[in-house]
């Protein structure tokens, strides 16, 4: 997989892909991710990116021409299975969403800042639009790094044991069920007998059940369309 990020601020991701399982995952090659800085796009004298909105109020825009350019390059060089806007008015990034993107060979995500992007580039170049979440942040690059980690981790050979991430909470709409470690014991605190039952069949109906129980008392929505119960 190959995933191209567009933005004004690319040093506000260099971080989150350069360390654990993201660095990990390019390294061992099963995801290539090139940032690019929308101000090498621009044609104005001081690399500006933004401009006035027609119609005034306040805020700058995000110009069409450094996204254009910069979206026509990249597309020439290789074709996009999707190319997704970062903007709080999207379709709310979920567990599907991204098991989806997961099985994409290249993306392409645009991270917009300011007042928002030119209507223009959204008509013209994306092809879906997703939220992080009902709040704003100050700039989709956040956004980006998030819905690329949640893709990247589900990358056959990213995680080393291969059925941890189909163990994840959400991934059959399910939380997760508690887990525990050593030591046995912590200040009168015991882990679950059956834990150490070495009953494999029974511990997995253990975990199962708090699996709902956990569900059904803070996520009870997610019970709704599941035939779990
Ligand atoms: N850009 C600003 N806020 C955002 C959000 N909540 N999700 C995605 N992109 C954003």
């Amino acid at each position: 997989m190959r995933i191209d990020i567009i933005s004004v601020l690319p040093e506000l991701m260099e971080s989150p892909f350069s360390a654990s399982i993201l660095k990990r995952a390019q390294e061992k090659g099963l995801v290539e991710v090139h940032l690019h800085n929308l101000r090498d796009y621009s044609e104005k004298k001081f690399k500006q990116v933004d401009d006035y909105a027609y119609g005034g109020g306040a805020g700058m825009v995000m110009s069409i021409i450094p996204f254009s350019k910069c979206i026509k390059q990249l597309k020439a060089e290789r074709e996009y299975d999707e190319i997704i806007f970062m903007t709080p008015d999207g379709e709310q990034l979920n567990q599907q969403i991204a098991n989806q993107l997961s099985l994409k060979g290249n993306l392409l995500l645009l991270a917009g800042h300011y007042k928002g992007i030119d209507q223009r580039i959204r008509d013209k170049y994306v092809t879906r639009e997703i939220s992080i979440g009902d709040y704003v942040l100050s700039g989709g690059e956040l956004a980006a790094a998030v819905l690329s980690d949640a893709i990247i981790r589900l990358l056959p050979g990213v995680l080393n044991d291969e059925t941890s991430a189909l163990s994840d909470s959400f991934q059959d709409n399910l939380l997760a069920p508690p887990v525990y470690t050593r030591p046995f014991e912590f200040e009168g605190m015991k882990v679950p007998e059956i834990l150490r039952s070495g009953d494999d069949k029974k511990i997995e109906e253990w975990r199962h059940e708090q699996a709902l129980e956990r569900t059904k008392t803070r996520r009870p929505d997610l019970l709704k369309n599941n035939s779990q119960e």
